[in-house]
């Protein structure tokens, strides 16, 4: 029996990851349904077998009501035939619709699933290919909820829908028979059904929009615990918890305001739609009673038609729940497609190539940058966004190390980011060993060009995966040789699992210098052709600093470098000093040159080394 042993999923074997192939129709005015065919469709043989199996399963229980009224009249009233046959035919209706119930349930119930499972890998898939504009805008919590709960809607509605159509047929059925024992009687049965329809009608209109602002709701209380966990930090150096907990509890409110409303109008809509058919019964009994005494109709007729009638209140209690797990499933429905109708902002052009053993040659020639123009989610971008790059001109031979140097939000970082193509220029062209990125697949771009940010983000694994993170196919010896250029091999041996400690939610219980020299591990070991160190070595101490120095120095000696950095120690390790303000190069020489000759950047050195190191 189930739960004596229940069955463990075989978590051993490989994870392989069938790839989710099919697309949901792109044409936005189609309904969501239509919308979805292409995904419902992979299940047609599943879905037409387990319709089968339900409406064998309806059959079988619409056949007991006819059944019984023989069995009255014929044995009980009559005479004319024995009992045992009748118990036999009910015994086998039974058995046939308790296997035929199993049968579609299980199959409806595994399609559903399924629709889920591809749902939500399309989905993720689909996030994997969006532009940075878009994560900068739609908040996380946003995205989640779409994930999880909305996709959940989606599916139940898959599972039922079937199923209530089915229902729909056996009404119909019904009717049929019902009409063939006695017409008035079925005309009276059909009276209240108008007022059912304009009920169900109603009850449409007002859970579209409602099922819409709770999904969005809960999607609002998502984000609040989604950013209260992740700045967990900053809410306690506060001390405002209580102000997160308040900003929690009007989002539940509002949450509660809105589930609240939904109940109620579902509470006073299906009871109607469920019992008006009841007010039917009572006037069969009294018209129908009135018949059998006048011998127009036979005792078992009645009995029979008395049965159909109670049959209907089935297919009408589901009416009321097919309306709304369909209003729901709906509103869900296009919460998802808003994600999936969103265009990969950065796309490979057509005939984009791949890009093997780089030489590393970078040229920013006229660019022109803007954060937060592109549309997203539908809205539209600002187009007075302010110009971060303007005119930004550099060129940086293969092999070169170049650092930049420039206030904060001078725009250093954009320049990294716009190398990686995580955005794209608005105006000019960034081009790597002379060929325009655009015209390079994005995957060979970035595994030609790695960024070591100054935030490093480790993921909760083990040291060794992270650091292997960019060569999975590692071996112990080459992620430990990594570490030990990085100097990370000294605290990560003193840990108790050694390069096996599970670090915690994003390395938090690792100090930012460790993490960063993690993040430099990473790096060393993918030994790419483009470097991009991004204040990377800021958090580490100065002397562990120049111990990594020596082997950063052999890493990229022959290796292009773009270093944006503070501290002069970190400079010093360039051949070249580029000095940026404004969104353009206004300094470009040697750091000796620039020092005797341009008064700015020895004020921008001067502004930003805070620790008041010698700067000659
Ligand atoms: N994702 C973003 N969305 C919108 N504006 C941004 C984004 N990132 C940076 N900016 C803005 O662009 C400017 C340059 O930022 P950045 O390149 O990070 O400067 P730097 O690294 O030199 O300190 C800043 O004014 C900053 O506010
Ligand atoms: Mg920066």
């Amino acid at each position: 029996m189930p739960g004596d042993n229940i069955i463990f999923e075989p978590v051993q074997k490989s994870s392989t990851y069938p790839r989710v192939t099919e697309r949901i129709r792109s044409d936005k005015s189609l309904g969501w349904l239509r919308r979805l065919q292409p995904i419902v469709m992979t299940h047609r043989w599943r879905i037409a077998c387990s319709v089968l199996a339900a409406v064998v399963a309806m059959v079988a229980q619409i056949l007991v009501p006819r059944v019984v009224g023989l069995a009255v009249d014929r044995s009980l009233i009559d005479e004319t035939s024995g009992l045992t046959g009748f118990v036999l035919v009910l015994l086998v209706l039974g058995a046939l619709r308790a296997t035929a119930t199993f049968a579609y349930r299980y199959g409806l119930y595994g399609m559903a699933f399924k629709v889920e499972y591809q749902l939500r890998n399309m989905l993720f898939e689909h996030l994997g290919q969006l532009s940075f504009s878009f994560f900068d805008r739609v908040q996380s919590g946003q995205i989640i909820s779409r994930a999880n709960s909305d996709i959940r809607s989606v599916q139940m509605f898959m599972a039922f829908a079937p199923i209530m159509a089915v229902q729909f047929l056996s009404f119909i059925i019904a009717i049929g028979l019902m009409a063939a024992i006695s017409i008035p009687l079925t005309a009276i049965t059909m009276v209240a059904l108008p007022g059912v329809f304009a009920i169900g009608q109603r009850l449409r209109k007002v859970m579209f929009p409602l099922s819409w602002v709770i999904q969005s709701r809960q999607a609002e209380i998502a984000t609040v615990v989604d950013e209260s966990v992740n700045g967990v930090r900053v809410v306690k150096a506060f001390a405002s918890e209580q102000q997160q907990i308040e900003t929690l509890a009007k989002g539940a409110q509002r949450l509660r305001w809105a589930n609240m409303v939904q109940h109620r109008t579902r509470a006073s809509h299906t009871p109607l739609i469920e019992n008006l058919p009841r007010i039917a019964l009572a006037v069969v009994l009294l018209v129908g009673g009135l018949q059998t005494i006048d011998g127009a109709l036979s005792v078992g007729d009645l009995i029979s038609f008395n049965l159909y009638i109670l049959l209907l209140q089935a297919p009408f209690r589901f009416i009321g729940m097919l309306l709304i797990l369909g209003q729901r499933a709906k509103a869900s429905a296009e919460r998802i497609f808003e994600i999936l109708d969103e265009p990969p902002a950065v796309e490979d052009r057509p005939g984009a190539i791949d890009l093997f053993d780089a030489h590393g040659a970078v040229s920013f020639k006229d660019v022109r940058f803007a954060y937060g123009t592109e549309t997203v989610g539908g809205n539209p971008g600002n187009e007075e966004a302010p110009v971060v790059l303007n005119g930004f001109s550099l060129d940086i031979p293969a092999g070169q190390t170049v650092a930049i140097v420039g206030k904060t939000g001078s725009g250093k970082s954009t320049i990294a980011r716009l190398l990686l193509r995580f955005y794209e220029p608005q105006a000019g062209q960034v081009r790597l060993d002379d060929k325009e990125i655009a015209a390079i697949t994005q995957r060979s771009l970035r595994s030609t060009i790695s960024l070591v940010p100054d935030e490093p983000f480790l993921f909760s694994t083990s040291i060794f995966e992270n650091i292997s993170y960019g060569k999975p196919d590692a071996t112990r010896g080459e992620v430990e040789a990594a570490a030990k250029a990085a100097q990370a091999h000294g605290f990560i041996s003193e840990l108790e699992s050694g390069y096996d400690t599970v670090v915690g939610e994003r390395g938090y219980d690792l100090s930012g210098g460790q993490r960063q020299r993690i993040s430099l591990a990473r790096l060393f070991l993918q030994s790419p052709s483009v470097i991009l160190l991004d204040d990377s070595t800021s958090a580490i101490d100065v002397e562990i600093e120049q111990s990594i120095h020596q082997a950063l120095k052999s890493l990229l000696q022959d290796r292009t470098t773009i270093v944006i950095a503070h501290r002069l120690s970190t400079i010093a390790l360039a051949d070249r000093v580029v000095l940026i303000d404004k969104g353009k190069v206004i300094a470009d020489g040697t750091h000796r040159q620039l020092l005797l000759n341009e008064p700015r950047y020895i004020e921008t050195l001067e502004a930003s080394t805070e620790t008041g190191e010698p700067w000659s």
